[in-house]
């Protein structure tokens, strides 16, 4: 820790010629199961990655100053009252300073450094985490008094009005709200939490993330759309949202509605938010190994159902089966990124080499894996 912070912290006075007030760090997350829930008001179960975003800061006279290991060159904005006028990566920084703003809160003007170890691209939220540790570091700098749970909401305003996508609540509410050894179940209405341990580690396992490096393609359309989609399908079924299906009432449900695609992302819906309240229960009393099948169940329905995996995500989970683990699915908004495996913890090595091995029959670009180890949310270093 204490070189990236003398890192990111070296960086700062090299721009601005003095040290920063502070440096705040905010991590990236993996989703253990509860996928494209959240924007349906249910239930997920992120957990916050090691990799993070570290944002050194100062407050300054006026305007903002963000310099990057993204960029060469620092952006540099005035005025976050419009919409969109800054775009590209510093995009995410006004959007947060335009949220705060918006939101009837005094953001201070400020300088910034930031550095991130999130990759980017592999559908672990770099971009939350990017808005996260900005997020946390004004709000510190301007003394603004903003409740913990009320902080996602105002980040994922920048990502949605701002940067222009439209996400839900659980990457900024795991970027945000998670903490180490602990699995963060989310009410994506309520926005209540309950801290669920989560030590893998003890019970000699692992959470194996496999990044399929699958080039991300149609992302942004396809997951606007799978959206819609439950929208209208909440509104043919008389319900505010997908979250008010119950598992029970599916079939029922699913008479009402003509059209097959969309029977099909209903029925990923409501069971995927029951296979989140089935691995909450099991996670609290302790049978971590028994939440593979429900992992897996998870995929398949995200396969079939939602369609939104890819041949490399489909592989890399089979593959991982194959070579033992308890449950494997994909993890994220879709069309490439990562897998999770529960696996027994020195099988981490053999499980990545029949990945790797499976990749290689198909054609594939190699994989990527490292180990997930269930880390602190943001928070000033
Ligand atoms: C992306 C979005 C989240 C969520 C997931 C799918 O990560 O940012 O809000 O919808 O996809 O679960």
């Amino acid at each position: 820790m204490g070189t990236a912070m003398d890192d990111v912290a070296a960086t700062f006075r090299e721009v601005y010629g003095a040290d920063p007030e502070g440096v705040w760090a905010a991590p990236g997350r993996v989703n253990l199961i509860g996928e494209h829930t959240d924007y349906n008001d249910g239930f997920v179960l992120p957990f916050a990655l090691p990799e993070r975003v570290l944002a050194a800061a100062s407050r300054a006279s006026a305007g903002w100053r963000v310099c990057s290991d993204f960029a060469t060159a620092p952006a540099e904005f005035s005025d976050v009252s419009e919409v969109g006028a800054v775009d590209g990566w510093a995009a995410y920084v006004a959007g947060v300073a335009w949220a705060l703003q918006d939101a009837g809160h005094p953001v201070p003007p400020a300088n910034l450094a930031i550095t991130s170890t999130v990759p980017v691209g592999a559908g672990v939220s770099s971009s939350a985490a990017l808005e996260s540790a900005v997020l946390t570091a004004l709000i510190d700098l301007g003394g603004l008094d903003i409740p913990v749970d009320a902080r996602p909401a105002i980040a994922q305003r920048a990502e949605n009005v701002y940067v222009g996508a439209p996400t839900g609540i659980m990457d900024q509410s795991a970027s945000i709200r998670c903490q180490a050894g602990k699995a963060l179940f989310l009410d994506c209405r309520t926005l209540e939490v309950e801290q669920i341990p989560f030590d893998v580690a003890a019970e000699g396992l692992a959470v194996l993330v496999v990044n399929s490096n699958a080039p991300h393609q149609h992302v942004d359309g396809e997951y606007g759309a799978r959206r819609k989609s439950c929208e209208a399908a909440a509104r043919i079924l008389g319900v505010p949202a997908l979250r008010d299906v119950a598992a029970d009432d599916l079939d029922a449900a699913l008479e009402r509605l003509d059209d097959e695609v969309m029977r099909r992302r209903v029925r990923h819906i409501v069971t995927e938010n029951q296979r989140v309240l089935d691995t909450v229960a099991l996670l609290r009393s302790g049978r971590i190994r028994e939440i593979g099948p429900l992992m897996t169940a998870s995929h398949a329905s995200m396969r079939d159902d939602f369609e939104i995996t890819v041949a490399e995500v489909d592989v890399a989970v089979e593959a991982a089966l194959m070579a033992g683990a308890y449950g494997a699915r994909m993890t994220g908004g879709g069309f490439g990124g990562c897998i999770l495996a529960l696996i027994d913890a020195e099988r981490a090595d053999a499980v990545t080499a029949a990945v790797t091995a499976a990749y290689h029959r198909h054609g594939f670009r190699a994989p990527t894996s490292f180990v997930a180890v269930p880390s602190q949310g943001a928070t000033r270093l």
